[in-house]
């Protein structure tokens, strides 16, 4: 069983309700294993600077409630530089931190990745909304995200009924539409448009207009702001006035932003962040790192991090050459399989919401 004086925990990129629950599993699983544990704040850049906060089991009462991040976060791109990473190793060596659990997403654990090589053992931990890491089923905030929307959703839907109006309503999840598919579809949205499926803008008109005709008076769309990324953020709003124009339906936007980031986490964003925070502990215990705690067919378990960014590139086509050298048959077979399966289940719902949003 590998040894540690202290591990130092961060989190990192855009925050995740959540994030607070594994702080707190995280310390109490390493206080009561023996280990100090310290807070790094404001992600990758409190590495830099040695902004730390020593952590014990009190520090964490009263935060498995809270959303956002007791430790603060960031984006900090100088850790991306050799410079960066030479003042963070520092700071782990000056303050005896033998290893570190990484909250965040794809970038943290690129992060995670380069500390582990610059030999602090690292592992990470799945916490952003977007639920787009394609080596796990699940990512820490998607829950309460999700159950934000619905709720906002609803609310816009009461309005709309009274004035007999359209909503088309965009929400975050960078380039995943998963949170756009799934509260579209718990909100009873007549369109939904995700990155993942082409959207078929005449038809989406077409349905807005036949829900009309037979009598629907409110209607939503939830549109992923995935459609829009390479438009300036416009697409939504573009969509709206078409929708407009064509159809004479009275529509309004609403861009829920930020907002989905917050709310107090729901128990399985807390109880996934318990398992997750825990579970962390125990592979570093156990000599393992580079790793990323995933859910795999429900279960908690570890995964390299290298196999996990390149799976990610896989499912987003933009694998780089020399990806898959270090992989055999068997192993890229299992791969492909993961994205085919992930890619076949939205289409799936995606249907799903178009043949029942009437
Ligand atoms: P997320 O973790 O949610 O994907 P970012 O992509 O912004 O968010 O990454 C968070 C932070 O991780 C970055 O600000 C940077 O400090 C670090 N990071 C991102 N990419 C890399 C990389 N290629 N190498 C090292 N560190 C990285
Ligand atoms: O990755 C989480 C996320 O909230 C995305 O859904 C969104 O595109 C992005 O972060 C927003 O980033 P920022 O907080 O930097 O505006």
């Amino acid at each position: 069983m590998a040894k540690f004086r202290k591990i130092g925990i961060l989190t990192s990129g855009g925050d995740a309700p959540g994030m607070n629950a594994a702080i707190r599993a995280v310390t109490r699983k390493a206080i009561s294993e023996g280990i100090e544990v310290v807070g790094i704040q404001e992600g990758y850049n409190g590495l830099i600077t040695g902004n730390l906060r020593p952590l014990d089991n009190r520090s964490v009462s009263n935060i498995i409630t809270k959303a956002g991040t007791i430790l603060y976060s960031s984006r900090c791109p100088e850790f991306k530089t050799e410079e960066g990473m030479a003042r963070a190793i520092k700071t782990c060596e000056e303050n005896q931190i033998d290893a570190i659990v990484a909250l965040g997403g794809d970038g943290t654990f690129r992060g995670a990745t380069d500390l582990t090589n610059h030999g602090i053992p690292s592992v990470g931990i799945p916490c952003t909304i977007d639920n787009d890491i394609t080596a796990t089923e699940y990512t820490i905030g998607f829950d309460t995200a999700m159950n934000t929307v619905i709720e906002m959703v609803g609310s816009l839907r009461e309005t709309c009924e009274s004035h007999s109006r359209c909503n088309i309503i965009e929400v975050m999840g960078r380039d995943c539409g998963m949170i756009a598919l799934y509260a579209g579809i718990a909100s009873g949205a007549v369109v939904i448009a995700i990155p993942e499926v082409p959207f078929d803008e005449d038809f989406a008109v077409d349905k807005f207009r036949e829900a009309r005709e037979h009598g629907k008076r409110g209607m939503i769309g939830v549109f992923a702001e995935g459609m829009s990324l390479n438009l300036d953020h416009t697409y939504s709003e573009q969509f709206v006035k078409k929708l407009q124009e064509r159809t004479g339906i009275e529509t309004r936007f609403a861009r829920l932003g930020h907002v989905v980031r917050g709310g107090a986490p729901t128990l399985r964003d807390r109880l996934h962040a318990t398992q997750m925070g825990a579970e962390a502990v125990s592979y570093l215990l156990e000599g393992k790192s580079n790793i990323v705690m995933c859910v795999k067919r429900g279960r908690v378990t570890g995964e390299d991090i290298n196999y996990a960014l390149i799976l990610d590139r896989m499912y987003k086509g933009k694998l780089k050459d020399g990806d898959l050298d270090n992989f055999g048959p068997d192993a890229i077979a299992e791969m492909k399989s993961t994205c085919a399966y992930r890619q076949a289940n939205m289409e799936r719902l995606y249907h799903l919401s178009f043949e029942l949003g009437k």
